[in-house]
């Protein structure tokens, strides 16, 4: 990947599931820094231990299945939230993490809905409702541990 990098034939070096005890030893031999890493990251499983890990090393966290593979999609808890933005779930879900600086990749079968998961940008979540957001009890989390799988 570094050679890719340094021809020129890859823009940026990615990491997938890299937790920090993963990043350590790789940045101890590496000449180029990795510079995003994609994690399952969602509301309700938010990994802040290896989120503040990676801004103090600089590198992009980068949110894999930010419905909770649509788990939270019919969570009371976030519909709750939802409603005073006269949102749907899946908007509040993907503005709450752009609002942290968190790119997405999400998935979505019909044009309609990737058209609602793109307009996410006409309201803004106050600050208590971001903070709730995140103190949230564990939910939708896929089950899958980067160490186990
Ligand atoms: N790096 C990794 O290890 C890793 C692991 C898992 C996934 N990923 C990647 O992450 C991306 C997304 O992950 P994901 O598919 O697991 O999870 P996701 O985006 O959190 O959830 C996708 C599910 O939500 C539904 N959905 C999407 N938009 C919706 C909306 N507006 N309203 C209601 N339901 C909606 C989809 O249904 P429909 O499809 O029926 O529309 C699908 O069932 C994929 O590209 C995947 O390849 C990466």
């Amino acid at each position: 990947m570094e050679e890719l990098y340094e021809q020129g034939r890859v823009k940026a070096i990615g990491l997938s599931n890299f937790l920090p005890h993963h990043i350590r030893p790789l940045l101890e031999v590496a000449r180029i820094r990795p510079m995003v890493d994609q994690l399952e990251l969602h509301v309700g499983y938010m990994q802040e231990y290896t989120l503040s890990y990676l801004r103090k090393e600089g590198i992009l966290p980068q949110a894999w299945s930010p419905l909770g593979r649509a788990k939270l999609i019919n969570d009371g808890t976030v519909s709750n939230i939802a409603a005073k933005y006269g949102c749907t779930n899946a908007a509040l879900l993907l503005r709450y993490l752009n609002q942290r600086g968190i790119p997405v990749i999400t998935k979505a079968s019909s044009k309609e809905r990737m058209k609602e998961n793109l307009d996410i940008f006409g309201f803004r979540i106050a600050e208590d409702d971001m903070s709730y957001l995140s103190s949230l009890p564990e939910r939708g989390w896929s089950g899958e541990h980067p160490d186990e799988v």
